[in-house]
C-alpha cells in the first residue's frame, strides 16, 4: 500500500514466484570498451565508464539483475540506485507468439512478473532517474495502476502516445491499431532531471522576423492571454507602458512623443502583462509597439521579441508520430541496415534516441531489461551513454543482439 493508500489487486498476487522460474540469473555475454564504437561522443560523458567499459549485455531474466550485481560493479556498470534511465518494453501480452518470445501469460501472472519488474526498476534508478514503461493498451491502463503504486502518483510524468504502425493493423477486430503507450515516471519527482523539449521541435518558419543581428524572431502579444489572469486576480501585472508605434519603441516611464499603453483584451476588458515591471524595464529591448486591428478596432500594443536562438527547444505533444519517431517498419529496416534479421518487434532507432536524450546525459547509466535486437544498446553507444542490457533468450542474442553490435559472444 503507497502513502496515499491506493493499491490494485488480483488473485495470487504478492505469493512467491520461484526463482528462475522467468529465466536464469543474468551472465554476461559481452562487454563492450569504452568509445570503441563511438569515440567522438562517449568521450564527452561527465560520468563515464571508470572500467573502459562503456556498456554490456547480460544474457538471462532482467528481474534478477541485482544478481549480476558485483561483476557489473568490477566493469563500473554497477546499476544499482544509479540508473538514469531504465526502459521497460516486456513482452505487451496481446496472445501473440514472436520469433524468441511468447506473448500470452496468463493476465494474473502477466501482471505479477510486470510489478516485479517494476520495483527492480525502482531500486535501479538514481534520484534524478526516469522509468519509460513501454506497452500497449492490451495492459497500459493496469500497468498505469501499477506504476501509481510503486512509484507513487505523485511521480507521474506522462502517458505518451506513440504510433507505431501509420498503416493500422488492418487484422485487428474492430479498430486497425496504430499506436502504443510510452509511460513515464520520476523515481523521486522532487529531483528528476528529463527534458521535455528538443530542438528539432522548433519550426523555423515560426519565426518571420529577422532583427538587425540576422537573428529570426516572431512577436508574441506581452498580454497574459489567459482569462484566468486579469487585474483582479493578479493586480501586480497591470501597469501602463508607454511606446510610439511607429517606431516600435517602448518604456517602462512616461516619456514625450509615447503613448500609454495598458494590457486588455480583445474586447477591451482589462487584462494584465506577462512580466512585471521590473523584467519589463531590464528587457525593454525586447519589446515593441504595434498599432492593431482588433475585435473592437484599431489600439495600441505591445510585444515581445522572442528570438530563434541557437539552443532553443520547444516541449514535445504527448502524442508522438511515426514521421519523427519511426515505426515497427521502420525499426526492421534499422535492423536490416545493420545486417540482422529475424527479430519481429524491434523499436526504431530514432525513438530510442528521443528518449535517451530527453531522459540522459552523456556518460549516464541506461539499462533495458527487455533489450530484444538492442535498438536500446546501440542508440545509447551512439549517444555516448553507459548502458546494460538483459535479454532472456540466448539465441536472439547471439542472432541479432550482438551481431547488431558488431560483436561476438563472450
Ligand atoms: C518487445 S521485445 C523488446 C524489443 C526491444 N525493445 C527491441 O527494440 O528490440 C521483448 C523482449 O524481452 C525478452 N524478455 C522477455 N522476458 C524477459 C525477461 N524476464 N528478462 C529479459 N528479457 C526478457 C523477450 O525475449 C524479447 O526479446
Amino acid at each position: 500500500m503507497t502513502a496515499e493508500g491506493f493499491a490494485v489487486g488480483w488473485p495470487g498476487r504478492g505469493e512467491p514466484v520461484a526463482p528462475g522460474a522467468d529465466g536464469p540469473a543474468p551472465t554476461l555475454g559481452a562487454v563492450f570498451p569504452f568509445g570503441a564504437q563511438s569515440p567522438a561522443s562517449a568521450e564527452g560523458g561527465t560520468n563515464s565508464g571508470r572500467f573502459g567499459v562503456s556498456g554490456a549485455v547480460l544474457i538471462g531474466d532482467g528481474g534478477r539483475i541485482s544478481e549480476a550485481a558485483p561483476t557489473l560493479t568490477g566493469l563500473g556498470l554497477d546499476p544499482v540506485r544509479s540508473a538514469q534511465l531504465v526502459y521497460l518494453d516486456p513482452p505487451y501480452n496481446r496472445g501473440g507468439s514472436f520469433d524468441g518470445y511468447h506473448d500470452n501469460m496468463p493476465r494474473h501472472d502477466w501482471l505479477t512478473y510486470i510489478e516485479a519488474r517494476l520495483r527492480v526498476a525502482h531500486d535501479l534508478l538514481a534520484d534524478t532517474g526516469s522509468v519509460w514503461v513501454h506497452l500497449d493498451d492490451a495492459e497500459a491502463h493496469r500497468v498505469r495502476c501499477l506504476l501509481d503504486e510503486v512509484f507513487g502518483v505523485e511521480s507521474f510524468i506522462a502517458d505518451l502516445t506513440v504510433e507505431s504502425n501509420p498503416k493500422g493493423r488492418q487484422l485487428d477486430r474492430y479498430f486497425a491499431g496504430s499506436h502504443d503507450r510510452l509511460m513515464v515516471y520520476a523515481r523521486d519527482p522532487e529531483q528528476v532531471v528529463l527534458e521535455g523539449g528538443i530542438a528539432a521541435a522548433v519550426n523555423p518558419s515560426d519565426f518571420p522576423h529577422v532583427d538587425a543581428d540576422g537573428v529570426n524572431y516572431r512577436l508574441l502579444p506581452l498580454r497574459n492571454t489567459n482569462k484566468r489572469f486579469n487585474p483582479r486576480t493578479t493586480p501586480t501585472m497591470t501597469y501602463p507602458l508607454y511606446g510610439d508605434p511607429e517606431t516600435g519603441v517602448v518604456a517602462v516611464d512616461p516619456a514625450p512623443g509615447l503613448v500609454e499603453v495598458s494590457p486588455v483584451f480583445g474586447d477591451l476588458t482589462p487584462a494584465v502583462w506577462r512580466w512585471s515591471r521590473d523584467t519589463a524595464r531590464e528587457r525593454v529591448g525586447d519589446l515593441v509597439c504595434r498599432t492593431v486591428n482588433g475585435r473592437s478596432g484599431r489600439r495600441v500594443d505591445v510585444y515581445q521579441r522572442d528570438r530563434h536562438e541557437a539552443g532553443r527547444v520547444k516541449k514535445l505533444k504527448t502524442i508522438w508520430l511515426s514521421e519523427e519517431v519511426g515505426s515497427t517498419d521502420t525499426a526492421r529496416a534499422d535492423l536490416r541496415a545493420a545486417g540482422v534479421d529475424g527479430f519481429r518487434t524491434p523499436k526504431p532507432l530514432a525513438l530510442m534516441r528521443r528518449i535517451i536524450e530527453l531522459a540522459s546525459s552523456p556518460g549516464d547509466l541506461v539499462v533495458d531489461l527487455f533489450a530484444g535486437s538492442g535498438s536500446t544498446a546501440v542508440a545509447a553507444r551512439d549517444l555516448g551513454r553507459r548502458w546494460v542490457v538483459v535479454e532472456r533468450n540466448p539465441d536472439t542474442v547471439r542472432d541479432v543482439l550482438l551481431p547488431r553490435l558488431g560483436a561476438s559472444s563472450a
